[in-house]
């Protein structure tokens, strides 16, 4: 079939599985595909981490849903950045339980395995191409398995333009697009850097202190952008930016001391006797 469809010049096959598919699916038998019918795509239990004797995290247990917003505050030091470092790979967890969906074991799997299999993080700087434009940038970072099509066809599909021009829009920054990324102001090269963790198509987003030195007008933005993107992704965010929490959070989780000290909604979690001891009434 095959044979005749190429002595008549048809194209054979639409989609050749290229060698990062090959890689990706070989990872896929190896760790599962994430099975995310349980309605759960983050699954922390009983995880600590100790730096030389200093317990950063002691016994934390955390649960996000499928298309959940969940933001974490707490006081600095309270171990939040040390749990994304342990969500990506990037620390490793003394024990505990860590999930990503029912069945993926993020506890065996490298940084670059995590990132592959839908969890994407943003740091506080942002790690753009400087001199590349935007909508570079946003190029740049699709799946490399498509960037190999890409190059093979010398042009972008017209369906992998739509995707950058959604995100631009999404992110926007649709007027910027052939701007070079270094000439951005602070909250445009933020929500590029998010435009570049969309375009990886990720399920979990982690973003730690996305509107740390964002205007008060970028900040509004920001929360416009999570809150859209809440439902088709699911976001994990850090802020010390109590307006900015309220603005958007459903269910927020307040860490102290390497744990959980309350969780629930934010106006509770504003009148906890607890919370405001540790974190808010400062
Ligand atoms: N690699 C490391 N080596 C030693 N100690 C560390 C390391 N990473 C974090 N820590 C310590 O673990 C504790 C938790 O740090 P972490 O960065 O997770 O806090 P955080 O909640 O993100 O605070 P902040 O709000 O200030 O960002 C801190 O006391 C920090 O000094
Ligand atoms: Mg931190």
């Amino acid at each position: 079939m095959v044979a005749m469809e190429e002595s008549l010049g048809i194209e054979p096959a639409p989609e050749r599985p290229s060698v990062d598919a090959a890689a990706d699916f070989t990872r896929a038998i190896e760790h599962g595909r994430p099975d995310f019918a349980h309605g759960v795509i983050l699954y922390l239990d009983d995880i600590s981490v100790s730096f030389d004797g200093f317990q950063a995290l002691n016994k934390l247990s955390l649960a996000i849903d499928v298309g959940e917003l969940r933001c974490i505050i707490g006081p600095n030091g309270a171990g939040k950045t040390t749990m994304m470092d342990v969500i990506t790979g990037k620390t490793r967890a003394d024990s505990g339980t860590a999930f990503f969906g029912q069945n993926v074991d993020l506890r065996e799997m490298s940084e670059t395995e995590i990132a592959r299999a839908g969890i994407g993080r943003k740091f506080q700087k942002p790690t753009i191409f400087e001199n590349h434009t935007v909508f570079e940038n946003l190029e740049l970072s699709m799946k490399a398995d498509k960037r190999v099509r890409t190059a093979l066809f010398a042009k972008l599909a017209s369906d992998e333009r739509d995707r950058i021009a959604e995100t631009l829009r999404l992110i926007r920054l649709d007027d910027a697009a052939d701007n070079v990324a270094g000439l951005l102001s602070h909250g445009q090269k933020q929500w590029l850097e998010i435009g570049m963790l969309l375009m990886q198509e990720p399920k979990l987003l982690l973003l730690d202190e996305p509107v740390a030195g964002m205007s008060d007008d970028e900040t509004e933005r920001t929360a416009e952008l999570f809150v859209s993107l809440a439902g088709k992704h699911s976001l994990v965010v850090v802020e010390h930016d109590m307006a900015f929490v309220a603005r958007i959070a459903r269910t927020v989780t307040v860490l102290h001391e390497g744990s959980v000290l309350a969780e629930g909604p934010m106006d509770r979690m504003q009148n906890d006797p607890r919370v405001i001891e540790v974190y808010l009434g400062r």
